[in-house]
């Protein structure tokens, strides 16, 4: 009841009253309702005395519960057919700014023609790992082309692109080496260097000063890892490849691996990333990459020398104890690559819609922050209204996701906007307006 009363004292003094107040006042009972509601539960003793360890800690992570009574919640929300625009969710259409599929491909005739077609050839799945009986020549296929497409030797695909950097980061190096993370990389990096041995070190984001800091303490004779996102995903700004390839140039045994998942599709010629956007791709030790957003399917891969890729294609845990990615996404992907690169005016609409999207928001007084890509963070720096900004957009038919910790640090709250090249200068004025309806309401915006 206390941090209910909290939130609301503070919430109501810093919004626009007479348009929230009868919302707010009907949260409130919901809230207390829940709160009631809890204690009665808590105060059954003997639910508790039937709970193990396990569950009696389980059961105090209430925040989703808190979140939905506030009617806010903003997860799982079920789309009702392809991800195109626009899309229907339970009856209700909405404009979606919330996907990464920063191509538009994911509903295109082609793509999923040619993962029918798979379908049919190769059936429905691979019952089986690539290192065993899970190998299709797709996928070897596929494999070359990409090594092509990103200017490697050699490439690995996987079933998705968590399992590529889960895979990869932990087999590459050893207990006397390191791993350097940017703060802000992707929960699958930082997942992946967990599962290594190697000690861990992470740097401010894109502070290339401590990066240097830390890679100066270091020993000579042992291998440093660095580990970047190229654009990193909720905030839309690059990482500072050129002076990170600086640093590998002034320190020994540094070796660097790019997070393509949001450069693909976006940046460099035809879409082949940040590496080639910085003209660094021979500088970059290994590339990864998924299918999950632009080459709109599921799946990943790895990209790099034959001396890197030989050793990963025999010993990364994910690779080998995990079923290949299925033909149907194979094949799509495949199709996707295809595409991005015959069409390159696809690239261009989006970066087209992309800075019209940017002038608009920045002339609305958003704060966009440093973003310099088709991901535009919108900054609310508070929580709950986050969940309010989210749920408000939607009732407006505006989708977009919120982003709170551990996905941004608790003062960088925002909601994410992202951009596909078949967004229209239309649908992007109509978000902006009901965004800046929203965020006027919650006192975001002035
Ligand atoms: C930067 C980054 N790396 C890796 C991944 C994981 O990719 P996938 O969705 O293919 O598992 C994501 C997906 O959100 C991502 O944003």
């Amino acid at each position: 009841m206390v941090f209910c009363a909290i939130f609301y004292v503070k919430d109501v003094a810093i919004t626009n009253l007479c348009l929230l107040l009868p919302r707010f006042m009907v949260k409130i009972v919901r809230f207390y309702t829940f709160l009631q509601q809890r204690d009665v539960h808590n105060r059954d003793t003997s639910i508790h005395l039937k709970m193990n360890l396990l569950q009696e800690r389980l059961s105090k992570y209430d925040l989703p519960q808190r979140v939905k009574a506030l009617d806010v919640y903003p997860y799982f929300r079920e789309i009702d057919g392809k991800q195109g625009t626009e899309v229907e969710m339970g009856g209700h259409k909405v404009l979606m700014f919330g996907s990464n599929a920063y191509t538009g491909l994911t509903g295109d005739e082609r793509v999923i023609q040619a993962g029918i077609e798979a379908l049919k050839k190769y059936g429905s799945g691979c019952a089986g790992s690539r290192f065993l009986n899970g190998t299709l020549d797709i996928h070897v296929q596929l494999e070359r082309e990409l090594a092509e497409f990103v200017g490697k030797d050699d490439a690995l695909c996987f079933s998705t692109g968590f399992s590529v950097n889960a895979g990869v980061i932990p087999c590459l190096t050893g207990k006397n080496d390191y791993i350097l993370c940017d703060d802000r990389d992707h929960a699958s990096i930082v997942d992946g260097r967990r599962l290594s041995f190697s000690q861990a070190l992470k740097y401010k984001h894109n502070d290339m000063a401590d990066l240097e800091q830390k890679l100066a303490r270091l020993p000579e004779d042992v291998i440093k890892l660095v580990v970047v996102d190229g654009v990193f995903s909720m905030e839309g700004d690059l990482a500072k490849l050129p002076e990170i390839v600086a640093l590998k140039h002034k320190y020994k045994n540094v070796v660097i691996m790019v997070d393509e998942a949001h450069g693909i599709g976006v940046f460099g010629r035809q879409g082949r990333g940040v590496c080639d956007h910085f003209g660094l791709t021979h500088e970059v030790d290994l590339i990864m990459g998924t299918f999950s957003k632009s080459l709109a399917s599921i799946g990943g891969f790895i990209a790099a020398d034959d001396i890197i890729i030989n050793y990963l294609r025999h010993n990364a845990r994910t690779y080998i104890f995990s079923a290949s990615d299925t033909p149907a996404a194979t094949a799509s992907a495949m199709e996707a690559l295809h595409i991005i690169q015959r069409e390159p005016e696809r690239i261009e609409r989006l970066w087209e819609v992309t800075r019209y999207a940017l002038e608009k928001f920045k002339a609305a007084g958003f704060e966009i922050g440093e973003t310099e890509s088709p991901i535009i963070p919108l900054y609310v720096r508070d929580m709950e209204k986050t969940f309010y900004a989210t749920k408000m957009a939607f009732d407006e038919g505006v989708f977009i996701n919120p982003v709170i910790p551990p996905a941004c640090a608790p003062q960088d709250t925002l909601v994410r906007v992202a951009l596909m090249a078949t967004h229209t200068e239309e649908q992007v004025d109509r978000a902006v307006a009901k965004l800046t309806k929203v965020f006027r309401e919650l006192g975001v915006l002035k």
